[in-house]
C-alpha cells in the first residue's frame, strides 16, 4: 500500500485536503476513538492497524502526541448517510462537537451530555477521510452556535451545496471542532472506509471509546 502525504493546500485555517491517502483492502475493521500515539502505529493494537499502518504513520495533526483514532469499516445503505440514524432532519449536517449552555464544547449528547464526561479544547483538530467520493461535504465557516449534540440540519438552509468542498476518496482534510460538515446519502449499497484522527484536547473518556490495551491513557 502506497500512502501520498503531499500537502496541497496551504490555508490550515480553512477545511481544506491536508493530505491523500489510499485506503487498505476493507475487512470490516472498527474502532471509535481509540487513544494512541500519533504517528506511531505500534501503540494501535495489531487488529485495528492491519493494512493502515502507513497511513497511522504519516497522517498526523500533532505527530509524537495523544490522539484518538476512529477507523469504521462497514456498509453505507443506498440512500442513506453514513450517520443518518444520528441525524434530526433530512440532511446530517453537524459539527463534530456539540456546545453546552455553559459554553463546553463535548463530544455526542443527549443522555449524558449534561455530565460533561468528554469536553473538548476549541481549538482541537480532527482529520476526515473516507473511501467514497462525493459522501461528505464540508463547509470553510466555523459555526459557534452548534447544538448541544452538534446537529445543525435544522440550520441547513445556511450551508448550500454550492459554497461546499465535496471530499473526493482518500482525500484528508483537516476541519476544527465547529466545523460544519455533512454525511451525505450513497446511491448504492457499498462498503465505505472512513477514518477519523482527532488531536490533541479531548480530557475524559466515553464508555463507547475502543479501549487500547497497548496505551493506558
Ligand atoms: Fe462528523
Amino acid at each position: 500500500m502506497k500512502t501520498t502525504t503531499s500537502k496541497r493546500v496551504a490555508d490550515r485555517s480553512a477545511p481544506s485536503c491536508y493530505a491523500l491517502v489510499q485506503f487498505p483492502q476493507f475487512t470490516g475493521i472498527r474502532c471509535l476513538m481509540m487513544p494512541y500515539i500519533q504517528g506511531r502505529p505500534e501503540t494501535v493494537p495489531e487488529q485495528f492497524r492491519a493494512g493502515y499502518e502507513e497511513i497511522i504513520e504519516g497522517i498526523t495533526i500533532e505527530a509524537g502526541e495523544l490522539g484518538f483514532l476512529t477507523i469504521d469499516e462497514s456498509v453505507a445503505m443506498a440512500g442513506k448517510p453514513h450517520r443518518g440514524s444520528r441525524a434530526k432532519s433530512d440532511r446530517a449536517i453537524h459539527t463534530e462537537a456539540g456546545r453546552h449552555p455553559d459554553g463546553v464544547y463535548a463530544w455526542g449528547g443527549g443522555g449524558w451530555g449534561s455530565s460533561h464526561r468528554v469536553t473538548l479544547d476549541g481549538r482541537t483538530g480532527v482529520l476526515l477521510a473516507n473511501s467514497l467520493d462525493d459522501s461528505c461535504a464540508i463547509w470553510n465557516a466555523t459555526h459557534e452556535d452548534t447544538s448541544i449534540d452538534g446537529d445543525i440540519g435544522h440550520e441547513s438552509n445556511r450551508y448550500p451545496y454550492t459554497d461546499a468542498t465535496m471530499m473526493r476518496a482518500g482525500e484528508v482534510h483537516r476541519i476544527g471542532i465547529l466545523t460544519p460538515h455533512e454525511s451525505l446519502p450513497v446511491r448504492n449499497d457499498t462498503q465505505r472506509q472512513f477514518l477519523r484522527i482527532v488531536g490533541r484536547g479531548v480530557h475524559g473518556r466515553e464508555s463507547h471509546f475502543t479501549e487500547n490495551p497497548l496505551l493506558v491513557a
